[in-house]
């Protein structure tokens, strides 16, 4: 039995019904005469408040709220990479085909391609077992994107009575016949639904212990990210959230990339629906929206959209992930999904916490990046993927202590703080190298050791901690100026500012600095770590500081961030041996004794 009640009030994107008791949380409704979206979001008795995704200018008193008995739902199938989506995953270029630029109220659009053929390749026949999870086959999606076609997560243990031949169907097609041990039939189609509110199973979590590579070198030298790890990007006004979020999108070594859309301007958003279509992979040479999924969440939108956006995107991201696949998704930003979940909340007139965001914005955070992860899929046959997940919060005046930073980081692991300060001086990204903190150091350790350098760990714990001594070392210098310090601490601040110039900045519009590869990341590290030692000898030695410090090598160093190309190691170890015999020059050594 489905709802039929009434509207009692409405205030902004918000309404009350009486007559609701049959409805259940997180319902679809539909609302007024115009059947405008609703969904259920609070149910005391009969009366339920209901956040509208549409105008709700000329609602009145007195129209019917009807219960739909479903829940929030994305459709999940093949067509939807290259999508750019509302936060109900209604597709912009349908919409607006239908209704010109604005969306009118009542637009209904295929969530996915209902009409279109696809190229289906079967992987079962009669016999076979199929459950939840289970590849039916595969769908060449886009060029670059192989979509298994999944059966729906809550399919009981089946039989396949029927499966259909290789060949071209449309989504809603039958594909297999199952039927389960009761005797119940299945018919499985290339597409499925699942309410976006509610994770979908997997077989088994993972820890997340792979390298998520972005190509950036702080982040994936200093603070790494995890296949399956989350991470927020705190900064204040034009700090540099969206061009890093931007160059994960671009690098990470994912399969498919998520990017939700909540930007306060609108022409922020417009730049992202241009820039976005313009992008070329850099793995593949073919345009990254054949991999790509946008979520945009235009301002002329009611903000209970903005609000479902980021279920609808995670939703996407799972079922990507259930195919095998690595995926990533970055919001820009959480704080303006934050404010909306407030906005709707002092409609409903609750009781605000701090700063007038609901009590319960801590546990949406958490819901939200809890469904980050790396794991084994349902069904059959083994596969693993993940969903990484990256918000960028825009906290106002750059105060990290407000509601949504504060909260976020309880459920990030992985921090990257941006600083007005550094991004005034123009160090880009703007990222602090002291305030930013990643969990997954350790568990990424491995992979870089046995993939790129067995030293890894102890090389980047050497430079960072020539960073950790400058930042002691700033204190002393701000009071009473550098020539206070001895030799060897000066050589510090040198050598810092050689790596924070040489390798913590990083030009995003640099076509060789851009993207920078795990191997040249770890052989421009070990590189200035090789200077610090050698010049430490060479002071000890009896060489001045002013000598070191006008030596050639260094502006060679310090540009071949962009001068040398990550096809050119050779050019790398040539450039370190081009130091190292600086270094017996200065030292007056022509030719080192070994002495046993
Ligand atoms: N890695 C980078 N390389 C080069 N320039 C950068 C980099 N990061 C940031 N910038 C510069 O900083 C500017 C602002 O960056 P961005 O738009 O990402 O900031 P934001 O934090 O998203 O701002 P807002 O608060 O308005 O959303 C960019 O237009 C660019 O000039
Ligand atoms: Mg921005």
């Amino acid at each position: 039995m489905v709802s039929k009640g009434k509207i009692e009030w409405i205030s902004g994107p918000a309404v009350k019904a009486s007559g609701m008791a049959a409805g259940k949380m997180y319902e679809v409704v539909q609302v007024g005469e115009e059947k405008l979206i609703g969904e259920i979001i609070k149910l005391t008795g009969d009366i339920a408040f209901v956040q509208v995704y549409e105008p709700t200018s000329g609602l009145r008193p007195g129209e019917p709220v009807t219960g739909t008995g479903q829940p929030l739902s994305v459709s999940l199938g093949p067509g939807m990479t290259g999508t750019i989506y509302d936060g109900l995953q209604r597709p912009l270029e349908v919409i607006a085909k239908k209704a010109g630029s604005f969306i009118t109220r009542g637009v209904t659009a295929d969530q996915i391609p209902f009409d279109k053929k696809w190229e289906f390749v079967p992987a079962l026949k009669k016999g076979d077992g199929v459950e939840g999870g289970t590849i039916l086959g595969d769908v060449q999606e886009t060029a670059l994107i192989d979509h298994k076609i999944l059966a729906p997560p809550n399919l009981p243990k089946s039989t396949v009575r029927e499966a259909a031949k290789g060949g071209k169907y449309d989504v809603q097609e039958n594909v297999v016949m199952a039927e389960d041990k009761s005797g119940k039939k299945h018919e499985l189609k290339l597409f499925h639904r699942w309410p976006v509110r509610i994770a979908r199973p997997n077989k088994e979590r993972l820890d997340p212990e792979l390298p998520l590579m972005t190509g950036q070198r702080v982040l994936d030298t200093f603070f790494p990210m995890a296949k399956g790890g989350t991470g927020a990007i705190p900064g204040g006004f034009g700090t540099g959230k969206t061009v890093t979020l931007h160059s994960v999108a671009k690098w990470a070594d994912a399969k498919v990339v998520f990017h939700i859309g909540c930007g306060e301007r609108g022409n922020e958003m417009t730049e992202v629906l241009t820039e976005f279509p313009e992008l070329i992979d850099p793995q593949s040479g073919r345009p990254l929206m054949e991999r790509t999924i946008l979520i945009a969440n235009v301002s002329n939108m009611p903000v209970a959209a903005r609000e479902a956006s980021i279920y609808t995107g995670v939703t996407m991201a799972e079922y990507y992930r259930d195919m095998g696949y690595d995926t990533v998704l970055v919001a820009d930003s959480t704080s303006r999904w934050a404010e909306a979940l407030r906005e709707i909340s002092g409609r409903l007139e609750e009781m605000p916490a701090e700063e007038g965001y609901p009590s319960y914005l801590a546990s949406r955070l958490a819901e939200f990046y809890e469904r980050a992860g790396r794991v084994a899929a349902q069904g059959t046959p083994e596969r693993f993927g993940s969903v990484t997940l990256v918000g960028a919060v825009s906290p106002a005046g750059a105060d990290f202590t407000e509601p949504v930073t504060s909260q976020t980081i309880r459920f990030v692991r992985t921090f990257w703080a941006l600083d007005t300060r550094l991004a005034y001086s123009r160090h880009y990204p703007a990222i602090n190298w002291m305030t930013s903190y990643s969990g997954y150091i350790e568990s990424v350790s491995n992979w870089w050791s046995a993939n790129v350098a067995k030293d890894w760990a102890r090389t980047r714990a050497d430079a960072y901690s020539i960073l950790q001594r400058e930042d002691a070392l700033k204190e002393i210098v701000r009071l009473l100026g550098p020539e206070a310090l001895p030799d060897e601490e000066k050589l510090i601040l040198e050598v810092a500012r050689m790596i924070q110039i040489g390798f913590l900045q990083q030009n995003a519009y640099d076509d060789t600095d851009a993207y920078c590869s795990p191997e040249k990341q770890v052989k421009m590290m070990k590189m200035f770590v090789a200077f610090h030692e050698e010049a430490l000898k060479a002071l000890k030695s009896g060489t001045t500081l002013a000598r070191i410090r006008s030596m050639q090598v260094i502006s060679k160093m310090l540009r071949s961030k962009f001068a040398i190309k990550n096809e050119e190691m050779d050019k790398m170890d040539a450039l370190v041996k081009e130091m190292m015999d600086e270094f017996k020059t200065i030292s007056g050594v022509q030719e080192v004794k070994v002495v046993e």
